[in-house]
């Protein structure tokens, strides 16, 4: 298993104050920026561009910063984020005509790249590109919305998924997205998660490292 890593969804920060609050969270013991893309069309929200990404490394954030696209198509905005200062760039496999293209694009400029898996989506996407993924990311959720409660179904599909993770013998990071809280936590790291993405669960608390912390607590157990 790979170490543990927390990464808040600034979907649910306070984006008029983006880069302090993106900040704060990193100083209250957060790994990763979870940045989440949304497009009126493949999700029924709309959110922000790679123009925000770079104003984020410009502001002066060098943590990795995690592009999850829930847009159709996909390809076009993967040399824009990865210009941006994108770390890893995760899509929807269902919205991109040419899975194993986008994914080696993906890594043709320099990010690591991830297949992301709506409730309802099956696993067998990956049948045929394992060797090209870097991370797989479980929604618990259906994509578009923070805040809404996590699926419990995804238990099982992350224990599928760790599975195969462990039969490739390769570094794949295994993430969830979605309802992510302090009382379960404990329960998604042990079906095999061990990246975690919380958008209301941190943003929605006065002290973010409270939670950043009660959440490594419940890890450790
Ligand atoms: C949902 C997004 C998530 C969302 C998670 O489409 O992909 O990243 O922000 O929010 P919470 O943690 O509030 O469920
Ligand atoms: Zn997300």
């Amino acid at each position: 298993m790979l170490p543990f890593w927390i990464a808040p969804s600034i979907l649910s920060a306070d984006l008029a104050r983006l880069g302090d609050d993106v900040a704060r969270v990193l100083a209250a013991g957060a790994d990763v920026v979870h940045f989440d893309v949304m497009d009126n069309h493949y999700v029924p929200n709309l959110t922000f561009g790679p123009m925000l990404c770079q104003a984020l490394r410009n502001y002066g954030v060098t943590a990795p910063i995690d592009v999850h696209l829930m847009v159709e198509p996909v390809d076009s905005l993967v040399p824009q984020f990865a210009k941006a200062g994108a770390s890893i760039i995760t899509f929807h496999p269902e919205a991109s005509r040419h899975v194993d293209r986008t994914l080696q694009l993906i890594k043709d400029e320099g990010c690591q790249a991830g297949l992301v898996f709506n409730p309802a989506t099956p696993l067998s996407y990956l049948d045929y590109v394992l060797d090209k993924v870097d991370v797989i990311l479980l929604m618990s959720v259906n994509p578009g919305f923070g805040g809404q409660s996590f699926i419990p179904a995804t238990l099982d599909k992350l224990r599928q998924a760790r599975q195969l993770i462990d039969q490739s013998g390769r570094p794949i990071r295994l993430e969830v997205d979605g309802g992510v809280k302090v009382d379960n936590i404990a329960a998604i790291a042990a079906a095999g998660a061990d990246m975690f993405v919380a958008g209301s669960a941190i943003f929605s608390q006065p002290d973010y490292q409270q939670v950043i912390t009660a959440m490594r607590t419940e890890l450790a157990k």
